[in-house]
């Protein structure tokens, strides 16, 4: 199989020296790229700002906002047979990008930041699936199951990896996941905690049982 995986944050920027993100370290991702390496498939990783080696045999283009991570990743899914969105992209940028640093006596005791959406990735490539496995991931701090079938069902998904980001063997920058497979067929099926290459290796077993 051709896999392409995105791992890692992205970040949106506020001015030349802030920018808006979250706790992504891209651990989940890059095991992922690493496992279906591995299992002998070709591999393009798209990665966000982390501090992780690149895979070995691994084809990695760097990006740092959701914008550049959408383009990319439109650029190569009609390349690949497989697509595990990994990635935790930002929801909002800031509305306005300062070419200059924010002083803050331009402010009182207070400033507002206007944010607005960025792309949906998965949704902007719905158009390009054809037969191609598209997989995603859920970060849930409740109702894990429930949401995550949301956005199954609203990405058009094959599968999506739920995982509790509040669990402390789990979730962002541990090495270690929890984690349910979640099916369009409304099942639910509950991955006991495990290193995240075992979680990984599993997913690719998973996505080569499909093919
Ligand atoms: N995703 C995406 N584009 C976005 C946001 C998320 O393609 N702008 C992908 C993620 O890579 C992941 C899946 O959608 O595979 C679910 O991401 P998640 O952050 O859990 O959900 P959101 O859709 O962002 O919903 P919410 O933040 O409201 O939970």
């Amino acid at each position: 199989m051709r896999v392409l995986v995105t791992a890692g944050p992205t970040r949106e920027a506020l001015d030349p020296v802030r920018f808006i993100s979250n706790r992504s370290t891209g651990k989940m991702g890059y095991a992922v790229a690493r496992a279906a390496r591995r299992r002998g498939h070709e591999v393009m990783l798209i990665s966000g700002p982390v501090a992780l080696p690149p895979p070995a045999g691994v084809d990695v283009t760097d990006v740092t906002s959701a914008a550049e991570l959408a383009a990319a990743v439109a650029d190569c899914v009609p390349w690949c047979d497989a697509l595990v969105m990994a990635a935790a992209v930002a929801d909002w940028r800031p509305a306005t990008v300062s070419a200059r640093k924010l002083k803050k006596h331009g402010y009182g005791r207070a400033m507002t930041l206007e944010l607005v959406r960025t792309e949906d990735v998965l949704q902007s490539v719905r158009d390009a699936k054809g037969d191609r496995l598209f997989v995603g991931f859920a970060a849930e701090t409740e109702q894990l199951v429930t949401h995550a079938r949301e956005k199954l069902v609203a990405k058009g998904l094959d599968a999506i990896v739920a995982n509790d980001v509040t669990h402390p063997d789990a979730g962002f920058a541990v090495d270690t996941n929890t984690v349910a497979l979640v099916l369009p067929d409304g099942t639910a099926e509950p991955w006991p905690n495990a290193t995240k290459d075992a979680v990984a290796e599993r997913l690719v077993a998973w996505m080569e049982a499909q093919r």
